[in-house]
């Protein structure tokens, strides 16, 4: 397996690359690309780890031998948040960052499976779905917005609120990854049941986790090393995936269109990426009525992505 993570000096960046240099499985490839000029120095650093993986650095002018060759690409290139801001305020920067660079992997590596880290996710997906129409290489099985750091989030809290262990708990989060777009579904949680009040302050709570952080940091950036968690284990599902093996992961993806045209939701990986887009099953009246509420905002983020390659 050969990953390239862009932006692989920032805070996800480096984190998510010290994640995959101790667990991707033996002889894979680590290729980390970034405009700073301290990412050959990432590169030695992770290299004195010893795994059978190979890390290489590339600079700014090497974005293609950085990708050539790679069978998944992860995104966590642009500007965090800080106190105050939302998500959309990082459009006007990240939007650029990240057409570009999915620009060049429908030229250096077309094949390989994308996963969108870098925010607005809810509108960053639909940027790079469109720019790798224009390239004529676009595959929906094959790109991902990763929504991941809302499941780990979920899993945490209710873990915490129930005095549970976080690992034998599972709770699927459909929508998208932006306030109330994000949608827990507590009412799902096996062998747990909460009170209307408990399931109201979870759902507020993990819709704000990110703002929680981005708080605590007081301007040093948002979340980066739950992220850098959170993506790397979805890079490892889709390296399982990609080998064979059954996985299933919530992520932000084209599917049936039934929510809106990108839509969070269960899927199988395998071979192929995306293998099948799978049910979420039946909501609670308050999920449903969440779900219904947000439904315009999300269509609108969708939108402006939508806008802004054209
Ligand atoms: N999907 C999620 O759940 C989630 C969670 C947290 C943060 N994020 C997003 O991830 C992104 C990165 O966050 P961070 O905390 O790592 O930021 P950071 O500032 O620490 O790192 C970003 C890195 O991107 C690099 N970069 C900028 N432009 C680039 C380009 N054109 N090509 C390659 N690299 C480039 C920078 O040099 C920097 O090293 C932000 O957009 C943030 O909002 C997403």
């Amino acid at each position: 397996m050969k990953v390239a993570v862009l932006g692989a000096a920032g805070g996800i960046g480096q984190a998510l690359s010290l994640l995959l240099k101790t667990q991707l499985p033996a002889g894979s490839e680590l290729s980390l690309y970034d405009v700073a000029p301290v990412v050959p120095g990432v590169a030695v650093d992770l290299s004195h780890i010893p795994t059978d993986v190979k890390v290489a650095g590339f600079g700014k002018d090497d974005l293609g031998a950085a990708l050539v060759g790679s069978d998944i690409v992860l995104i966590p290139a642009g500007v965090p948040r800080k106190p105050g801001m939302d998500r959309s305020d990082l459009f006007n920067i990240n939007a650029g960052i990240v057409a570009n660079l999915v620009e060049a992997i429908a030229d250096n590596c077309p094949d390989a499976c994308i996963g969108i880290i870098t925010n607005p996710v809810n509108t960053t997906v639909p940027i790079a779905a469109q720019v790798l129409k224009k390239k004529g290489v676009y595959n929906k099985n094959k790109l991902f917005g990763v929504t991941t750091l809302d499941v780990i989030r979920s899993e945490t809290f209710v873990a915490e609120l129930e005095g549970l262990n976080p690992a034998n708990i599972t709770v699927p989060v459909i929508g998208g990854h932006s306030g109330t777009t994000i949608l827990p579904l507590l009412s799902q949680v096996e062998n747990v049941t909460f009170t209307q009040e408990q399931i109201e302050q979870l759902t507020h709570r993990i819709q704000n986790a990110g703002t929680e952080v981005v708080e605590a940091k007081a301007g040093g950036g948002s979340a980066t090393l739950s992220m850098g968690q959170a993506a790397a284990r979805f890079c490892l599902s889709l390296v399982k995936g990609l080998q064979g093996e059954e996985v299933i992961e919530c992520t932000y993806v084209e599917g049936d269109g039934s929510d809106a045209v990108f839509f969070a939701q269960p899927v199988r990986l395998g071979k192929n990426g995306v293998e099948e887009i799978l049910s979420y099953g039946a909501l609670s009246d308050y999920e449903e009525k969440c779900k219904k509420d947000m439904l315009d905002g999300l269509k609108g983020d969708i939108q402006t992505g939508l806008d802004f390659v054209k």
